[in-house]
């Protein structure tokens, strides 16, 4: 979490850095800063959104062409001005912003507080430049050797981006664990946690390696490992268009994004799914045939939203491949011992590709001889590039903290490489795959015809926005969508909300139930319809407020809603990627009801770079 930005060049860099954290606002909006060099080093920094950033300073000094900023998902001390970034060192020669975690920063402090240093701020950001300082003084060396001494005695991860008052054309930059990718412009660098604030600018972006030192200038990009040795930074092609990270007439990111998944779901599917000739082509996952059809079972791994995707994709692949499943939290796999054999197989799900508890479970899986498959949105990302071979979900920048598009790109692929693993194992019939081919690639015209009917959505958000708790079922293939629609009102609404398997009711939440719970039901046409009918029957029974996600015209299951949803008739292993739909409309429209930020929910960031 926390957006880094920098520039170095012939224009105005505020401007530029202010705008560059706008667009990284969804990785953290605690508190916002920048750091403008040129005759003098100015640091202004302001707890709230970039917005509030913006107000406090208009009659400042805005002047230089070399500056850094910073929106931060405070971990170490409160969102307030005093531990917004930049932060300065003792001397005030030096500035610094960083995303991530100092994980020994105590250590550290207590040796610089023997040394008489006080400190301004509660952050570990404080320590490590002070550290970074003093190493400086100490050695008499430049900052680019204090840099690199200092790093070597780092735990934890980082990105930091530092400005010297006596070099205002450069800033050095360090990674590891977390994100930077720097744009190459005509006499001009660019830094961002992400290529966002670059786009307009350039589309050449090298994206730094763990354990890099950049030395950037106006003319020059030098990359060097911590060894002091030179690197060649390999310069990229960008292949995203500034139009996809704007709004584009939407009121939120989080609609834009809803409205886009007939689009995303179909470029997913693009060039991959042949059903008129029963194929699917996916290179990556194609590398590994023969791992794939030997294995017992496979891994799945990720965090939030992209762990329902593979919570859905369990029942697919279970039924598809005659596989053994297990799909972990990232966060969890992490500090077990998992058993992995050499040559199992890892699927790692995740949007940002940037998650430090995925990227972990990762390195430990691939420790223990794994073969990891990324299944990722974002190119280029860490976990896309940590991973053996995978497949990119090609969603498309998602801005909305809460993941919507993402999620049903994830589900889309992971359902393409079910179908692959199925067929190469020989454990699916052609005709029944050729049938969920072929539903497949009906998907994205049925989604398109629940968003042309968003008007019943509204009303139920408008009716049922005052409740205090919210509970969804869902069974089989639906149970997971239960738990992400709950998810998303979580999120967007603050509404607390609880996903639950439909026949588990009985087990618990059905003491909740009475006249006032809204019991959202995903209760389209599956093999356990007469099933999750029958808990509706026990909900109203108490007088709970059944709302249900039911397949069109299907009377039986109307009849038993106090207000209902309908999306159009699919195969139930395809279903998910159509019920989850309404629920991700219902959670921004009850967000909206009660006036919440709901692309920038409390607390939450987009990209979790922090254990
Ligand atoms: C955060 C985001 C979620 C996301 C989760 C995992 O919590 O707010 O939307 O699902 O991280 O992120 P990833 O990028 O790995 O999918």
């Amino acid at each position: 979490m926390c957006g880094i930005v920098g520039y170095t060049g012939g224009r105005d860099a505020y401007p530029i850095v202010i705008k560059g954290l706008k667009r990284l606002e969804y990785r953290g909006y605690d508190s916002t800063g920048v750091a403008l060099a040129g005759p003098s080093l100015r640091v202004y920094k302001k707890k709230g959104k970039v917005a509030s950033l913006e107000e406090s300073i208009v009659r400042k000094e805005l002047g230089g062409s070399t500056g850094i900023g910073h929106t931060r998902w405070a971990t170490h001390g409160e969102p307030s001005d005093r531990n917004a970034h930049p932060h300065l060192s003792a001397s005030g020669q030096l500035a610094m912003i960083h995303n991530g975690i100092i994980e020994n920063y105590s250590q550290l402090k207590q040796e610089l507080l023997s040394k008489g240093y006080q400190f301004k701020s509660d952050t570990d950001t404080e320590v490590l430049l002070n550290f970074i300082e003093e190493i400086k003084h100490n050695n008499a060396c430049s900052l680019e050797e204090a840099i690199r001494i200092a790093l070597k005695r780092v735990t934890g991860a980082y990105v930091i981006l530092l400005i010297d008052q006596d070099m205002p054309d450069t800033i050095i930059a360090a990674r590891k664990g977390s994100p930077l990718v720097i744009g190459v412009g005509q006499g001009e660098h660019f830094l961002g946690s992400d290529a966002s604030p670059m786009l307009e600018y350039t589309k050449e972006v090298v994206y730094v390696n763990d354990y890099e030192l950049a030395i950037v200038k106006p003319q020059e990009l030098v990359l060097k490992n911590l060894g002091n040795e030179r690197l060649t930074p390999y310069v990229q092609k960008l292949d995203i268009e500034l139009a996809a990270i704007e709004k584009g007439g939407y009121e939120h990111f989080m609609l834009k994004e809803i409205f886009e998944q007939p689009k995303t779901i179909f470029d997913c599917l693009r060039g991959r799914l042949h059903a008129e000739d029963g194929t699917i082509t996916l290179s990556g996952i194609e590398q590994h045939s023969e791992a794939l059809q030997k294995a017992n079972r496979i891994v799945m791994i990720a965090c939030g939203t992209s762990w329902h995707a593979g919570l859905t994709a369990e029942y697919i692949f279970e039924e598809c491949c005659r596989l053994n499943v297990e799909v972990e939290y990232a966060s969890e796999f992490r500090y077990r011992n998992p058993v992995i054999h050499p040559g199992d197989i890892v699927l790692a799900i995740s949007q940002s590709g940037e998650t430090a508890d995925t990227l972990v479970a990762i390195e430990n899986a691939k420790s223990k001889g794994a073969i990891i498959l990324g299944v990722v949105n974002v190119v280029g990302s860490s976990i896309a590039r940590m991973s053996h071979a995978g497949a990119y979900t090609h969603a498309g920048p998602e801005i909305g903290v809460a993941s919507t598009k993402a999620f049903t790109a994830q589900l889309a692929v992971l359902t393409m490489i079910a179908f692959k693993i199925a067929q190469l194992r020989n454990s699916i019939s052609p005709e029944r795959l050729s049938l969920l081919l072929h539903e497949l690639e009906s998907i994205p015209a049925k989604v398109e015809k629940i968003l042309s009917n968003i008007e019943p959505i509204q009303q139920i958000a408008k009716q049922y926005a005052q409740a205090r708790d919210f509970l969804y079922l869902g069974r089989g293939y639906n149970f997971p969508i239960a738990l992400e629609g709950a998810l998303k009102l979580k999120e967007i609404s603050y509404i607390h909300a609880e996903g639950y398997p439909a026949a588990e009711m009985k087990h618990g939440p059905i003491a909740l139930v009475d006249d006032q719970l809204p019991v959202v039901v995903v209760a389209t046409k599956d093999s356990y319809h007469e099933k999750v009918l029958s808990n509706m029957q026990e909900i109203r029974a108490r007088k709970g407020r059944v709302i249900g996600i039911v397949t069109e015209e299907d009377q039986a299951a109307i009849e038993l809603c106090e207000a209902y949803l309908a999306v159009p008739a699919a195969d139930e292993m395809l279903a998910p990627l159509l019920n989850v739909i309404p629920l991700q409309l219902l959670a921004y429209y009850i967000g909206i009801e009660k006036g919440c930020d709901v692309d920038k929910p409390r607390n939450l960031a987009k990209s979790v770079t922090v254990e």
